[in-house]
């Protein structure tokens, strides 16, 4: 046994039946199983005022429907008990895993209500992909993708009176939590797994205005074998701080360095960026310990479908700066679900500012933009078969 001052378990200490061995994650995209969601109404939702009232300005992640979906899981029934319920709190023994060594992963999508009133969900199958992705990492138990969608779509059904009108949308937070009752650092044998919702209108106060960003050099955000391509808890708390710094700095955004160089643009503490050039082309950074954003993927898909060339490749701050001083950077842009595209007019640093196309927004962002969001709202053909229609 460990010497440290808590009780850390070794692979050495394993034994079946203190330490169970989790279940290797079955293949990305297997078919799994499904479960039957219990659906428990609320016999008390949000009046219809209320709800109104609420949906005039919601923000981002401010306010909430009525219900949620939840799962869970043990080693001895597997993922059970699928249940729609009204939202309510969740009772946590103390001693619960999560509280101290943060198992715990999530996922952010938008549901979108078109102009014939149906609904819109976008890609959940990627979401549910990077879901398991971020399961495995975590050593966690893999959720079967099809009871991910399931869960998604059950919650978007029930509170669809909750869709704002507009550009607002239906952002849905899926995620798991380790609920065994164990003080020791081992993989839990417990799970909670759940979906919320929260009407959202634009991200950033200023809609798609140009953002500026501030560049992290005292803190990063992931290694090579870290855990900066999967969405669990512990990369945003660890962000916080240079989000802060940002902050101070009277910037809206933190963009980090890699870990080993400190001089490669790796992404936002919660966006994915790109580079646009002169002779039209395209850059963003590689995937590896960035995460691989689904927003990212499809607007590498869209610069495709019109013949831009985008280049996955690694780009320096340095570059940066000279390409924006010389003319050759036209635009840059940080992308993501919560704020779609978000221009880039300004790059602040210890070691000085510059601005990009002159602080505005280009033409290239926004088209981009404008694409994304039609195909979103139904508005524009689906080439790539991204959207899921639920209503
Ligand atoms: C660190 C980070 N990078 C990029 C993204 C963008 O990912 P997506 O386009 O799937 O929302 C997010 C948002 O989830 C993020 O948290």
């Amino acid at each position: 046994m460990s010497t440290l001052p808590f009780d850390v378990l070794t692979r050495g200490d394993l034994k079946d039946d203190v330490f169970p061995v989790i279940a290797p994650v079955p293949a990305a995209g297997s078919k799994g199983m499904s479960l039957k969601f219990e659906i428990h109404p609320a016999t008390n939702p949000t009046s219809e005022k209320e709800r109104a009232a609420r949906l005039v300005d919601p923000g981002f992640g401010r306010i909430f429907t009525d219900h949620m979906a939840v799962v869970r899981y043990d080693q001895a029934k597997g993922w059970h008990g699928a249940v729609v319920e009204p939202r309510a709190n969740f009772s946590l023994d103390p001693a619960a895993a999560v509280l101290h060594y943060a198992q715990e992963i999530f996922e952010g999508l938008k549901a979108y209500k078109r102009e014939d009133g149906g609904v819109n969900l976008f890609r959940p199958d990627a979401n549910a992909r990077r879901f398991s992705n971020s399961a495995e990492r975590m050593a966690m138990a893999p959720l079967p993708e099809p009871v991910f969608i399931e869960a998604v779509e059950q919650v978007v059904r029930i509170d669809r009176a909750w869709m704002p009108g507009g550009e607002g949308s239906l952002y849905l937070r899926p995620f798991m939590i380790a609920s065994e009752v164990f003080l020791g650092v081992k993989p839990s044998a417990e799970y909670i797994f759940a979906v919320i919702a929260s009407p959202v209108g634009s991200y950033f106060k200023g809609g798609p205005a140009p953002v500026s960003i501030w560049v992290s050099e005292n803190y990063t955000r992931a290694a090579i074998g870290g855990t900066g391509a999967i969405k669990c808890g512990g990369n945003y708390a660890a962000s916080l701080r240079a989000q802060a710094e940002a902050i101070d700095h009277g910037c809206d955004q933190v963009v980090f360095l890699d870990a080993v160089e400190r001089r490669y643009i790796e992404d936002l503490g919660g966006m994915n960026v790109f580079f646009v050039f002169d002779d039209g082309s395209m850059l963003t950074p590689p995937l590896g310990t960035i995460l691989p954003g689904i927003t990212r993927d499809s607007i590498i898909a869209l610069a495709g479908d019109s013949g831009t060339r985008v280049r996955e490749e690694a780009y320096t701050i340095d570059q940066w700066r000279a390409d924006a001083a010389s003319g050759k950077l036209k635009e840059a842009f940080a992308c993501g679900t919560a704020a779609v595209i978000s221009p880039i007019g300004k790059v602040c640093s210890a070691s000085g500012d510059f601005l990009i196309g002159g602080g505005a927004a280009g033409p290239v962002a926004m088209g981009l933009r404008n694409t994304l969001v039609d195909i979103q709202y139904g508005r524009a053909a689906d080439p790539h078969n991204w959207i899921r229609k639920l209503l």
